[in-house]
């Protein structure tokens, strides 16, 4: 396919080990979910690939360890400017390899490029600490090192800004990554690739390879005794067998899971605010992200003003190819997530869920923006990530009842809130077993804060200076002067 771009070197469909570009026999076709055909083949990494990447990076690893802060900040800025500079071509590879609207693509771009900004300056902020001895004449000091090599696995759901989360902060520390990004989107991280190697980034200290067969590279990532970190980024069930694996041979890891957020209408919010809310966070790459709004309950006194409101919002949401002008939501990412989305609509209706909106599917991967009322704990879009358009709505009817219902889940990542209560706001945020909680917002992703949560969401934190400290490994260093005489 042409994907017709300004600058056609971005499109690059090798794999990418010590600074070269390995092409191979043995590829795999990539997709575009809004026509279902082929854009392209990528290569499948052989085990013997996987191994050279890791060693390259080893080596590669050792020089960039001990390049100054101030020289790695510059190389990631250099890769900052470069993405912003070639954002518009970015963009289009994003959406024709993933399908989400080039508006909100152009926006995955600049969220990712924010990553890089943001730890390209945290690079020669590296501090450590000077400590007070129990003991006379002892001196401590703590310096925070580069962990060292570190293996990365990426999602489809966010093909740019997933990869450069993981990957500018472990730069900017010192580290050096071979990465797997999906084999759904691999266009995207080719051309990141590219650009962190013209702007300096050294041979071997970026590596990216695939392979149609992600557990085999899983199972060398948490084996291989050259890897000392893994960060991934996909579903529980697999975050939990990576997990299980590194932690027998214990490597450092990092796991952002699957989410279930609730969102809770008080009888006190700005109800034309939170329809705002729920439509950003729940429609947000058509449902397809790990922050999206899962559950909407909303307190009874208001639930049919709401449910009005937001009908009337959702009726303005465009479907279509991501490329069309005007489109807000793209499609599903391919025919497995259509079926995933379809049966949790039909459990819903089973067990007494009412269409307030949509429901149907349009064409292909393009499905309605839908709304259900009515839903209840018994329904699988209670329990399960819905990953999808559909948006179910639940009564209730005291804040402790709220409470219970938001943390009646497995999982822990995002939460939402609307009041206009000082007194909520404090007691709601505490109450809510979740890493990240928004208040009177649904936008809570910012290269400044930390990104993560608890229970099966995960752990460890990305962005922000919490996020640099995943890459780092603390080590004291204590010595004892001569007593003076
Ligand atoms: C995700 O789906 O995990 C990413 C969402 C975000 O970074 O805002």
């Amino acid at each position: 396919m042409n994907f017709e771009l300004n600058f056609p070197q971005l499109l690059r469909n090798e794999l990418f080990i010590n600074g070269e570009w390995i092409a191979g026999n043995d590829r795999f076709p990539v997709y575009n979910p809004a026509d279902q055909q082929v854009i392209g083949e990528i290569p499948n990494a052989s085990l013997q690939q996987i191994e050279s990447a890791i060693r390259s990076a080893h080596m590669a690893g050792e020089n960039w360890a001990t390049r100054s802060g101030m020289e790695r900040k510059k190389i990631l800025s250099k890769w900052h400017d470069l993405v912003i500079e070639h954002e518009k071509d970015l963009a289009r590879i994003l959406t024709i390899e993933q399908g989400k609207p080039f508006r909100e693509a152009l926006g995955e771009i600049r969220y990712g490029a924010s990553f890089i900004d943001w730890f390209a300056s945290e690079a020669v902020r590296n501090y450590g600490d000077v400590l007070m001895p129990t003991r006379e004449n002892n001196r401590m000091h703590v310096i925070k090192q580069p962990i060292g090599t570190v293996a990365a696995i990426t999602p489809w759901n966010f093909p740019n800004a997933m990869i450069t989360r993981k990957i500018a902060p472990a730069l900017a520390a010192g580290c050096s990554v071979v990465i797997k990004p999906s084999e759904e989107t691999p266009f995207s991280a080719l051309a990141l690739a590219y650009l962190a190697q013209q702007a300096g980034i050294p041979n071997g200290v970026l590596n990216v390879i695939f392979n149609i067969e992600p557990w085999k590279v899983g199972e060398v990532f948490t084996t291989h005794p050259l890897i000392r970190k893994l960060s991934f980024t996909g579903s529980t069930v697999v975050g939990k067998w990576l997990a299980e694996r590194a932690s027998a041979n214990l490597k450092k890891i990092s796991l952002e899971l699957g989410g279930n957020a609730p969102f809770i209408i008080f009888e006190d919010a700005d109800l034309d605010r939170a329809v705002h809310g729920v439509i950003s966070s729940k429609f947000r790459n058509n449902g397809q992200t790990c922050i999206c709004t899962n559950r909407i309950l909303v307190h009874s006194l208001v639930e049919r003003e709401f449910i009005h409101k937001l009908k009337r919002k959702m009726t303005e949401l465009t479907v279509g190819s991501g490329l069309e002008r005007g489109v807000d939501l793209g499609p599903l990412i391919n025919i497995k997530a259509l079926g995933k989305i379809s049966e949790i609509q039909k459990d819903a209706l089973e067990k007494g869920a009412t269409i307030e909106q949509g429901g149907q599917l349009k064409k292909g991967l393009f499905y309605e923006p839908t709304l259900l009322s009515g839903g209840n704990r018994s329904m699988k879009c209670f329990t399960d990530e819905i990953f999808g358009p559909i948006a179910v709505t639940y009564p209730f009817n005291s804040d402790e009842e709220a409470l219970n219902l938001a943390n009646s889940t497995d999982y822990g990542l995002a939460a939402y809130f609307y009041t206009r209560s000082i007194e909520r706001v404090h007691r709601i945020s505490e109450g809510l077993e979740f890493g990240m909680v928004g208040v009177n917002t649904a936008v809570i992703s910012d290269a400044t804060a930390p990104f993560g949560g608890i229970k099966n969401s995960g752990q460890g934190r990305e962005g922000s200076r919490y996020g640099m400290d995943e890459y780092l490994s603390v080590k004291l260093v204590a010595l004892e002067l001569h007593p003076v005489e």
